[in-house]
Parts: structure tokens; sequence; C-alpha cells
């Protein structure tokens, strides 16, 4: 298998908005960032997600971008964010920024010009169709609104937008456009950036000639559309592999099968990916399921493409909440998740705050929610004639707005966040879940995640190494082995608020092997191993 520094990377996701707010607006930002850069060192991480920082209304929290070649005002200027690249360098990190070019904001120049009317120049940088019958062009919804399509008075036609109706599509079959974003791409990376997170990638190539859909609200007609792959390989051509820098995709409502086209190694389209099986298809934490998707796609990836794991982002809800336990078990919990995504093939990635396991939030009020999609989807439900309060209890587990929430650094007012107003309220846990206190403890999870990191760092097994479960249909074990050369590791979790056992397979033997990370104290097993509630173990097994 080849070997990169992407491969061998852990990825910190910034979102910065949410991180430290250097000036007291209430808003994080870029100079917060560069504050807080030794601490994200200290962590051992080696590449820096920054979410999108560039000009925008800030309909959706930055994704609506209105100019690609500025920084937005709140997050800082352009001389800081050159400034704040050259410190992640300095401290031998790696930057990759998010890179949104599916659709822009509406207040982008380019839309401004293109409904202005049918003849002007930039009429085709967007999607425009004419009404039929009275309706819009088609019956697709957009993953935030009922209707994909947004009528225009100015020219007495429809534009679509695959989110928010403040955020049209690009029109990806114009070359001329296509010529922009290339530019913008290479004005980025010209700069000096290591790569790009790339939104909403399996987006661009939309259906040909947009037919109704027999079941509008499975969106899948939004994504992964034949012909995909061409502008994705253009964009190779053209821009990527000219540098050594890291494309992850956000390829949504794909399997591996699909999935290896958009990563496959002689593809020359992207270098890695996040699919969604299990974030998008998997509400609670289902252990067999969770399993089962691993295995396919390492079966289908492995030596030919590379995947890239995560169980949060600033979109879903942080994962001891969702997917472990943030009560009595928290801290055993959040390592025990982290030591799964840092053990498990593909590259992991750590959305600020899960290293010190940080919870989903519970806000009483539909106005302490800040979210688009959030207020959207509320809004539709009510609309259905659904008492308000009802309807919210039942959204706020998947709410985007659990993991955007301020960093919690220590136990003062804000959490130690900004000295102004926080543009979202912190979550009340802080005075005991925080970084300060996080630091004094050797036991905590953010002493476990920098360990974790170091362990991958050092073993290339955890990189390198075939996977093999066996724990088959156990619905509260994984265990795993990670394999290369004479080198083996066995990763034995109990994903359970019990106590639960494993017989070891007469392949494998514990006796003489290494207890090398464990979120418990250490107790002698036999073949069969007791675990206690959401124990995680890590063995370097001697042959
Ligand atoms: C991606 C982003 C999300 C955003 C959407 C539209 O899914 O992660 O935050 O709302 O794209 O750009």
């Amino acid at each position: 298998m080849k070997q990169t520094w992407w491969k061998e990377s852990v990825v910190y996701q910034v979102y910065w908005r949410s991180f430290y707010d250097s000036d007291g607006d209430g808003l994080g930002d870029l100079q917060g960032v560069i504050e807080k850069l030794d601490y994200i060192k200290s962590l051992g991480v080696d590449v820096i997600w920054l979410n999108p920082c560039f000009e925008s209304p800030d309909v959706d929290n930055g994704y609506d971008i209105s100019d690609y070649y500025s920084i937005m005002e709140s997050a800082g200027t352009i001389g800081i964010w050159e400034k704040l690249l050259e410190e992640i360098h300095k401290r031998g990190m790696k930057l990759i920024m998010d890179l949104v070019v599916n659709h822009t904001s509406d207040q982008h120049s380019w839309f401004k010009e293109s409904r202005s009317s049918k003849e002007n120049p930039k009429r085709d940088y967007y999607i425009w169709r004419s009404s039929k019958d009275g309706s819009p062009p088609n019956n697709w919804r957009s993953y935030f609104t009922p209707s994909a399509w947004k009528y225009d008075e100015t020219t007495g036609e429809y534009y679509f937008h695959s989110f928010a109706v403040e955020q049209p599509d690009l029109n990806w079959e114009n070359g001329e456009l296509r010529e922009e974003i290339y530019k913008m791409m290479r004005f980025w990376l010209d700069k000096g950036i290591d790569g790009f997170r790339m939104d909403a990638i399996a987006l661009l190539k939309k259906q040909e000639g947009f037919p109704d859909s027999e079941n509008p609200d499975d969106i899948r007609y939004l994504t992964n559309n034949p012909g995909i792959h061409t502008f994705l390989r253009d964009l190779n051509e053209k821009v990527l592999k000219h540098y050594d820098i890291l494309a992850v995709g956000e390829v949504a409502f794909v399997g591996p099968e699909e999935g290896l086209k958009y990563v496959g190694e002689n593809r020359n389209e992207l270098h890695s990916l996040f699919h969604f099986e299990v974030c998008d298809e998997m509400p609670r934490m289902d252990l067999k399921k969770f399993k089962a998707i691993q295995k396919r796609w390492y079966q289908g990836l492995w030596g030919r493409g590379w995947n890239s794991q995560f169980l949060n982002n600033h979109d879903h809800t942080r994962q001891v909440t969702r997917y472990g336990n943030d009560r009595e078990f928290r801290t055993q919990s959040a390592q025990l998740l982290a030591t799964m995504i840092h053990t498990l093939p593909g590259t992991p990635y750590i959305y600020q705050g899960e290293e010190i396991g940080m919870t989903g939030v519970h806000y009483s009020s539909i106005d302490e929610y800040k979210d688009i999609a959030f207020h959207n989807k509320v809004e539709i439900e009510v609309s259905k004639g659904r008492n308000p309060q009802e309807v919210l209890e039942e959204l706020r587990p998947l709410a985007r707005d659990n993991s955007r929430t301020p960093m919690q650094w220590d136990d003062t007012k804000n959490a130690g966040f900004t000295k102004g107003t926080p543009w979202i309220r912190v979550n009340p846990n802080f005075k005991q879940i925080n970084v300060e206190n996080e630091l004094r403890n050797s036991d905590s999870v953010l002493s476990y995640y920098k360990k974790l990191i170091q362990l991958r760092k050092e073993n290339p097994v955890l990189v390198y190494g075939d996977f093999h479960d066996l724990s088959g249909e156990d619905p509260k074990i994984y265990a795993y082995t990670r394999c290369l050369d004479s080198e083996h590791w066995f990763i034995i979790m109990n994903h359970s608020n019990e106590n639960s056992s494993y017989i070891l397979p007469k392949s494998l033997s514990l006796s003489g092997s290494k207890l090398i990370l464990a979120n418990y104290p250490e107790i002698e097993d036999g073949n069969e191993i007791s675990l206690r509630p959401h124990e995680v173990r890590v063995f370097k097994i001697t042959q």
C-alpha cells in the first residue's frame, strides 16, 4: 500500500466560531485559533481542518460564501489568516480549508449578476428553469427546505438550491465557472495550504433533465449522479495533482462500491472521503450495524482507496452523547469511542471538544438554537399543525447545534470562551467539563487522547495493518486485530453499561502479550476477558 502523510495523520477540526473569541464580540475568530495553537499542538495532532471563514452573510455559518477571496470580517483579516497558516506550519502541523463549491451565497456577485437578467453573461453560472404548469420545475426537496427551487421575480424563473434558499447551486456544466473555481483553489493552494475538505462534493453533478421523483422525501436524487466522476477527474487533473495535499470529500449516500470510485488510488479523483453510513443512518449506537459497516468499507477499500474515521462533526451531535454514555460513564465512554476511531482503518478526525468529552446540549426554547437547518425542520413540522414543544423534543437529539456550543476551556464565565456574550449559549456543564480540569487529571479523556494519538504515530500497524473483526454478531463487544508483518495488535471494547465478557478465539492467546492502553486499571484475564462498562483495552500480541 502506498504510504503518505495524510494516511498517517490525525486531523483536528476547528469550528472557529465556537473555539476561542479573542476580541470579546461573542464569536470565535482566527486570532483566537492562533492563541490556542499550542493547545492543539499539545494533543499531538498533525492537521487542522478549519471550517469556512470566507466572506459570507453567514446564513449557514459560513457555508454560504459571498467572496471566495476574502475572509469574513468577524473571523479576521487575510493578514490574520496568513499568520495563522504560518503559525500552524511553524509548529509542524498542516492546514486544510473547507472548499464550498456546490453553491455560493445568494449575495455572491456572480449570483447577483446571474439573477439580474436572462442575458447576463453569468446567468449560466447557476441553474435556472422556468415553471412547470405554474409549479416549480420539479417536485424535489432540498436538504433544508420543502422545495429545491426558488422563484425569482426579476426574470420570472426558478433557481435550484440543494440547501437553503440563500445557497443557490452553481452550474458545474459551465466550463467558465469551473475555471473560476480552479483559479480560486490554486489561489489558496499557492498560499501554502495543505488541502481541502470538500463540502457536498458529490452534489456537483445534477440529474439529467431534473425528472420528478416518485418519492421526493428520499433526497438521494441530489447526489452521486452519473457524470460526477468526469467533473472530479478534471478537477484533479487541473488542480489537485499538482500539489502534495489532502483532498477529502464529503460524500453522503454511498456505500463502499460507489465510494471507491471517488478515492480509488488509480482513479485520480480525491484522496479520501467521509461516508455517512454511520452519522446519517445510525441515529444511536447499533453495534452490529456499525461492525457490518466497518467490515464492508474495509473489504471495499483496503489497499485500493483510503477511508476516514469520525463519529461527529459540526453537523452531527457529539459522539459521547449520541453513540456512548454521557452520564455516569462519560469519561470511559469517550475514551472507548476515541480508541475505536483511532484504531480502525482510515484517518481519524477529532472534532474540537471531543477530546475533553464534551456533550450535546439541551436548550428548552427553540430561540436558543441558531442553526437554519434546525429552524426550517421545526417550522415544517409545526406547519403541519403539530405542537411546537413536542417537535422540539423530537428533533433536539440530532440538532446540529449540539456540536456547535462553545469550547469549554475553564470554569470561569462562558467557559473561558469569550469575555462578551457568546453567539450561542455555552453548555451549562462547563463547570465540570473543561480543558483546565482535564489537564489536571491524568485519567481524563484529554490525557487519554494524547496517549492514543501518540500511539498511532509510533506504531504503523495502526495505520497500515490489516483489519480482522473477531467479534461477529456480538451486540456489546467489539474485538478486532490490526496486523502488519509480524506485528499483531488486539483491540477489545465493551459498548454497554454492564459488565460483559468475551471468549478469545482459539487462534489468539494473550499470554505474553502486552497491555498497551486501557481506560480502567488492569486485571488479569485468561481465555475469557471480562470487561467493565465501556471498558477498552489495546494489546500488543507476541506470537
Ligand atoms: C455540509 C456542511 C454543512 C452545510 C452544508 C451546506 O454538509 O458540513 O454544515 O450546512 O454542507 O453547505
